[in-house]
């Protein structure tokens, strides 16, 4: 039946005007970039600071998040620790609401092109204008010694963000001054070859741009002082008990300015129990024990459901190996086409 046949030819022309449709809008989409070291059990500062706003955003820009194990490379030497630190990391993102039908997930090194690109703008970068990046001082500072790959952690950095030509990083504080460092190289590389790569803008959310330890410092996988993301209620329990408070006794009012605990109830708890806390630091009648366990109730009410998930999530690895494949052919043939333009602009084509 020739009606038929028209009717179905117009269907699937819909169809593929869909598909087009649906493809210019990703083109048209702002692209998001970030990533997390494989380094150790991820945090709640992590999660709140960074990677809440991975989830939050990834259907509102072109998302490529990655496991930026070439960084991690500067600490962890060592084969296994690295490979299942990197696994961990690519199972933390899907555990958090990740869903690479929608986004990509890769694994930095799969893609090689950013080694090549980092190599192009060491040779643009200064000595004395990477001396002044906050991590090098403080390694400095620590008298520790730095290996060239921690001298250069910014430039890669710039490399993973630009080579995507990113228009937005989600990340906490610690990492401003690395995107200024993108911004600027992207700029001096713009002024020499001719325009080629995008600014990016960094995404700081200022409630929770630097979530605080236990201890009242930054919370840092390298300060033992965190609440890890995954954590068991015995390990809730145990570091939220940990927190530093003063000796004013339960009736007396407490200040609520940099307190450690009180910061973290304003991330937390909820409802009537956030309602209490409030009234308990203005007119006394609270005690640190009872805020503790008010607090513990509402981390181990956040951490639950995303513990559980991930422990799904761990026993399908192989599932997870596809999908930081699959991650890493698709950014490798974008990234593969900038190199391209990066090699004809500098003449290295
Ligand atoms: P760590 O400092 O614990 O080693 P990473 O360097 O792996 O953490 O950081 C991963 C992401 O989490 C980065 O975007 C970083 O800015 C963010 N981040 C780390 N610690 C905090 C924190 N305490 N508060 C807010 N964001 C944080
Ligand atoms: N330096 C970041 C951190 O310590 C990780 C990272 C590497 C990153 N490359 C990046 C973050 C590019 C955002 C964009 O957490």
């Amino acid at each position: 039946m020739p009606g038929k046949s028209k009717n179905s030819l117009k269907k699937s022309l819909n169809y593929t005007n869909l598909l087009k449709t649906a493809n210019i809008l990703t083109i048209m989409k702002k692209i998001l970039i970030s990533g997390v070291k494989p380094t150790g059990r991820p945090h709640i500062g992590n999660y709140l600071g960074a990677m809440r706003q991975f989830v939050d955003l990834q259907h509102e820009y072109d998302t490529r998040i990655f496991v930026a194990d070439f960084h991690a490379l500067t600490s962890v030497q060592n084969k296994d620790e690295l490979s299942q630190a990197t696994l961990d990391v690519a199972m933390d993102y899907l555990a958090i609401g990740l869903d690479p039908e929608k986004m990509t997930i890769y694994k930095q090194s799969d893609v090689p092109e950013v080694t090549e690109l980092t190599w192009v703008f060491n040779c643009l970068t200064t000595v004395p204008y990477l001396s002044r990046a906050h991590a090098f001082k403080d390694a400095e500072a620590k008298n520790k010694e730095i290996n060239v790959g921690v001298f250069d952690y910014p430039i890669l950095m710039a490399a993973d963000i630009l080579i995507h030509d990113a228009n937005v990083v989600p990340v906490g504080l610690d990492q401003k001054q690395h995107i200024e460092i993108a911004r600027d190289t992207a700029e001096k590389f713009n002024r020499i070859f001719g325009e080629t790569f995008a600014l990016p803008e960094p995404l700081i959310l200022e409630e929770t741009q630097t979530v605080p330890g236990t201890d009242g410092q930054k919370m840092s996988k390298s300060y033992n002082n965190t609440i890890p993301l995954f954590a068991t209620n015995e390990e809730i329990k145990k570091a939220v008990m940990s927190i530093a408070t003063d000796s004013l006794r339960p009736e007396e009012p407490k200040k609520t300015e940099g307190d450690t605990l009180y910061i973290l109830h304003t991330l937390f708890t909820q409802g009537s129990d956030l309602e209490k806390i409030q009234d308990g630091y203005k007119n006394g009648g609270l005690g640190y024990k009872e805020s503790k366990e008010i607090l513990i109730t509402h981390i181990t009410n956040l951490i639950t459901p995303l513990r559980e998930r991930r422990e799904e999530i761990s026993k399908d690895v192989d599932l997870v190996k596809t999908i930081l494949e699959k991650g890493g052919k698709k950014v490798e043939s974008i990234t593969h086409e900038k190199m391209e333009v990066v090699r004809e602009k500098t003449g290295l084509k």
